[in-house]
């Protein structure tokens, strides 16, 4: 190794470093470490996997790729020999399963495979893990203690946060997470918007706000999964995510459990904010483990607009 390149390795911060300086306490960093490592198992069988669908339906009665399972089952199993998970909740399974032997400090969400119907198309996918304490069915803001999520693109990519701000960090061609954005914080306001669900099913506030943000010259940027689409509101710091109540869906699409919970934890982290139109999302209670929500989700600036949109 040249002198240049050992200069280069001294400066890198891998995963584990960078949790152990931010002083997160050590059951929980081991437990993030893991789950940021079994984003690589899960992202070798998307390599491998040849697209095809495994052609039955999940509890949404959703079509579900058989790279949805098999993630799931990454996961969990993983998670069963972590030694730090109690329970563990997935959006393919229909109730919380046990994982541990019931003295374990935590509980663990996962969207395992997000964006699936986008597997086919070669865009970015992703995995969405939240972090529990205590109970899932409670809202957020009492339960949670650390989320994360893995983006599998050109790049393979982790943003965690665990209570000590949002950090991305990068898979490098050694298999190591290095740091690459420590501290992640959103501007006040951004320039791209990503709206869900289709315009003849929207509210006429959400129409309404949606129209404010055209007018003002935002750009559209949504792929369909909500992991890339969230990922570039933070890596461009700024800008909004939304999946409204429609006028036949209330309570709109995503999940509040696997998916808004968890993105909402790392959004406040990087100094964003996740509402339902009303409430925050951390703020909500979870009573049923596929109960869905309304999301505004980003800047503070367009979060709050839409607020004031929906309240009129
Ligand atoms: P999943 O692949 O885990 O079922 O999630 C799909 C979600 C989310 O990724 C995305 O934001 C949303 O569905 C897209 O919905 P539309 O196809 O209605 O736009
Ligand atoms: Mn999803
Ligand atoms: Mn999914």
């Amino acid at each position: 190794m040249s002198e240049s390149e050992q200069d280069y390795t001294r400066h890198l911060v891998d995963l584990r470093r960078h949790m152990w300086m931010a002083g997160i306490e050590v059951e929980l960093r081991r437990l993030i470490w893991q789950i940021a490592v079994m984003g690589k198992y899960i992202s070798a069988k998307i390599q491998e996997s040849n697209r095809k669908l495994a052609g039955f339906k999940n509890v949404y009665g959703e079509e579900q790729l058989a790279l949805d399972r098999i993630a799931d089952e990454i996961l969990k199993n993983k998670l069963q020999q972590s030694g730090f998970v109690k329970e563990y909740a997935s959006e393919e399974r229909e109730s919380v399963v046990n994982v541990g032997q019931g003295k374990e400090q935590y509980i663990v969400t996962a969207d395992p495979l997000d964006g699936s119907s986008l597997v086919d198309t070669n865009l970015a996918i992703g995995t969405i893990i939240g972090i529990h304490k205590s109970s899932v069915f409670d809202c957020g803001r009492n339960s949670m203690v650390a989320a994360l999520y893995m983006t599998y693109g050109p790049l393979i990519t982790m943003i965690y946060a665990a209570g000590k701000g949002a950090h991305e960090f990068v898979l490098d061609r050694e298999g190591e997470y290095v740091l690459s954005e420590e501290n992640i914080k959103l501007k006040d306001k951004g320039s791209i918007f990503s709206p869900g669900g289709l315009r003849k099913d929207w509210p006429d506030a959400h129409l309404q706000f949606i129209e404010k943000l055209e007018h003002d010259g935002y750009k559209l940027r949504y792929s369909g999964g909500f992991v890339p689409d969230i990922n570039q509101v933070i890596i461009k710091r700024g800008g909004l995510f939304t999946y409204p109540a429609l006028k036949k869906s209330p309570q709109g699409k995503l999940r509040l459990l696997f998916e808004l919970q968890p993105m909402a934890f790392i959004m406040e982290q990087a100094g964003g904010r996740a509402t339902d139109g009303r409430k925050d999302i951390l703020d909500v209670k979870v009573t049923q483990v596929n109960q869905c929500s309304p999301v505004y989700i980003g800047s503070a600036s367009e979060v709050t607009l839409a607020g004031n949109f929906l309240s009129a």
